[in-house]
């Protein structure tokens, strides 16, 4: 059994994987600020690992943190590529900052390996897809500036004092417990969220645009893969499913999907919106064995199956 710390253990991505490495009869830490993270996310878990509520930004309270850790899952950051237009301090503090912290701690602690939560949105807004690893990257918000420098880090530590890490690039990920009830959630929450209340959600832009949006399940198991897998380390891959999606046609399939008869509202474009996003995953398939098993219109079922359950828990206390 290993002790594997989850930064950002209580949120969307974090509280997924500490329910699969429990599964798997894991040992699991989590530290999280409750920034975006939720209490909830962990309750029905809470008497099964160790909590700290800790902000990464706190390197000497971190510290403690690292002891005894065999692998880190570092998914505290604070998303979103608007929140970091609006106010790119923050993010730059939240991302950057802390994930120096994180590598710092998780180096003179002596972890075996920390695999990073990096996104998809350092490609930017290139024309070439499917997205290869090894094309340049060029981000076009301090959002997608802040997930790459943590990369660089990354990266910069497994040469300088070798310690293991990898990055994950992930793309656009969904699924139950993404946190609906900000304007920076994860537009599929938005959607789903806004047609089981017969409400009219926003279409940023012409909806032509496209993702390649990832099921939660795919990035637990590339996690837990690049924890272990022995021709990783320095690397970045990405995570997600090779194809994609616009949001006019996923629009359309949420609203089958539901049976809900309401019609988007049509907005001007979002400043810092990449066009289209799509990964190759031959790397993630090559190094780590990763093989997406939830493909998209099965993980919207299985979303819009959540949320029907648990709308009024999660909006209670909110709009
Ligand atoms: C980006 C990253 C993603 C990362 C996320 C973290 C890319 C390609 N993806 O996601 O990997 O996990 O940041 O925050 O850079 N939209 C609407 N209506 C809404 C909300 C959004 O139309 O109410 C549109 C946006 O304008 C965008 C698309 O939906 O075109 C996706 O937006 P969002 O879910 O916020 O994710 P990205 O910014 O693509």
């Amino acid at each position: 059994m290993a002790l594997y710390l989850v930064t950002g253990g209580a949120g969307f991505i974090g509280s997924a994987l500490v329910r699969e490495l429990l599964r798997r009869g894991e040992q699991v830490r989590v530290v999280d600020n409750f920034l975006t993270g939720k209490p909830e996310n962990l309750s029905e878990v809470l008497h099964r690992i160790e909590f700290q509520e800790v902000d990464l930004s706190d390197l000497e309270r971190l510290r403690p943190a690292l002891a005894g850790v065999d692998y880190v899952l570092h998914q505290a950051a604070l998303p979103s590529v608007p929140r970091s237009v609006t106010d790119p301090v923050t993010s730059n503090q939240m991302n950057i900052d802390a994930t120096l912290n994180l590598l710092v701690a998780a180096r003179d602690a002596g972890v075996k390996r920390v695999v990073y939560a990096a996104s998809s949105s350092a490609y930017g807004d290139t024309p070439t897809l499917p997205k290869l690893e090894s094309m340049p990257s060029n981000p076009i918000s301090p959002y997608a500036i802040t997930k790459l420098v943590g990369e660089m880090y990354a990266k910069v530590f497994t040469q300088t004092y070798g310690l293991e890490t990898v990055s994950l690039r992930y793309f656009n990920i969904f699924g139950p417990r993404q946190d609906p009830t900000s304007p920076y959630s994860g537009v599929l929450s938005l959607f789903i969220t806004s047609l089981l209340q017969g409400k009219q959600p926003t279409i940023f832009g012409d909806g032509e645009q496209s993702r390649d949006f990832t099921f939660i399940d795919n990035a637990v198991q590339a996690n837990l893969l690049a924890c272990k897998a022995p021709q990783v380390v320095g690397k970045v891959l990405n995570v997600a499913t090779g194809e994609r999606q616009t949001l006019n046609k996923t629009f359309a399939t949420l609203r089958r999907i539901i049976g809900a008869d309401v019609e988007p509202i049509y907005a001007a474009p979002r400043p810092g919106d990449i066009l289209h996003s799509q990964a190759d995953i031959t790397q993630a398939r090559q190094h780590l064995g990763y093989e997406p098993t939830v493909l998209f219109e099965e993980g919207l079922e299985k979303t819009v199956a959540w949320y029907r359950a648990n709308m009024k828990a999660l909006f209670d206390g909110h709009r």
